[in-house]
């Protein structure tokens, strides 16, 4: 696979694992083209290039030994710097070579996932309030593998208008399609819409509501492949919060990470969540993998834009403001 180079996604955060799945195992996960083994020793999850020096095996097929990886082909351990630590073909005492080192990557746990930058962050992944507060129960969702660019994904997560079709009867119905007026607020380093109410022919499970209600939405897309919404039932204050990050694994090929937190229907099987967002994104999927062209037009005269897809358009005037390259054309 191609390496990528992109400043702007290099120096930023991606979601690339579930923290639940990795144990003991050190894991492969691909970003971007590039290949990154994750493991855990005694100081948290390390990330490096999946690439022994020696040999070029990598390193996610060994294992994990006094907190250093161990390439399974000479068995070379490497640090969470990705120094090289033990050559045990060579003699006791004699020095190892300083050139013997593979790429060490920023890491951070948070919201359930394993986060990387390929280069330098810019700072830490943020903290968002309602996966911290325990009036919200969090739930990570995913991760989906979509055969389509990261930024079809949020474009489609900026999207209103296609919830009483994608997701009919789920999210919305289509005799309830008309759209208010939106209006995008533009941040330095977000942009976002509120205040826009859904209809929804059935209430989601955990609401006091047996017939259909009407959700007020606020979403934000807060850098170039994340986003976050709130769903609100202004009845009742249940209130749904969805964060969503893409790993770009390929110019066309990406990873979606959700995390769910509601703040009702903590009776409800957690279960429930997890399939109702498995379904919804699936719909999602189902379309974005048929869109052509497969890489996001910045151009505006490209595609038919409507007065309805503002957000969208504010999207992709953001991407091409940040200079973002992969997954664009
Ligand atoms: S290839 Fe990794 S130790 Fe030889
Ligand atoms: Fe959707």
């Amino acid at each position: 696979m191609e390496r990528l180079h992109d400043p702007v996604l290099e120096n930023d955060w991606h979601a690339v694992y579930l923290t639940s799945e990795l144990k003991e195992k050190p894991v492969a996960v691909t970003l971007l083209g590039e290949r990154v083994v994750l493991y855990r020793n005694s100081r948290g999850v390390q990330a490096l290039r999946d690439l022994c020096i020696h040999r070029g095996a990598m390193l996610s097929k060994g294992w994990v030994k006094d907190d250093a990886i161990v390439c399974p082909y000479h068995g070379w351990h490497y640090n969470g710097e990705g120094q090289c630590v033990c050559i045990p073909a060579q003699p006791a005492g004699e020095r190892i070579p300083l050139r013997a080192k593979t790429a060490a990557y920023a890491c951070e746990e948070k919201y359930g996932f394993v986060w990387i930058c390929l280069g330098e962050p810019t700072g830490p992944v943020p903290h968002f309030e309602e996966f911290a507060n325990p009036a919200f129960r969090p739930l990570p969702c995913g991760p989906y593998k979509v055969k389509a660019a990261g930024t079809r994904v949020i474009e489609n997560f900026t999207d209103f208008a296609h919830l009483m079709f994608v997701h009919q009867d789920l999210l919305g119905h289509p005799d309830y399609a008309e759209l208010p007026d939106i209006q995008v607020i533009k941040e330095k380093n977000r942009i976002y819409i509120e205040n826009i109410p859904i209809f929804q022919p059935v209430a989601h499970s955990g609401s006091d509501k047996s017939e259909g209600t009407t959700y007020v939405y606020r979403k934000e897309v807060y850098r170039p492949l994340s986003g976050r919404l709130s769903k609100t039932d202004p009845g009742n204050g249940q209130t749904l919060w969805i964060l969503l990050t893409v790993a770009p694994v390929a110019a066309d090929e990406c990873l979606v990470f959700m995390m769910v937190a509601r703040n009702y229907g903590f009776d409800v099987d957690d279960e429930n969540f997890i399939r109702f967002q498995d379904i919804v994104f699936d719909q999602d999927a189902q379309v974005i993998e048929s869109q052509k062209p497969e890489l996001l037009p910045l151009d505006l005269q490209a595609e038919l834009n409507h007065r309805v897809d503002v957000f969208s358009v504010a999207y992709r005037r953001w991407l091409n403001e940040l200079g973002v390259k992969v997954g664009t054309i």
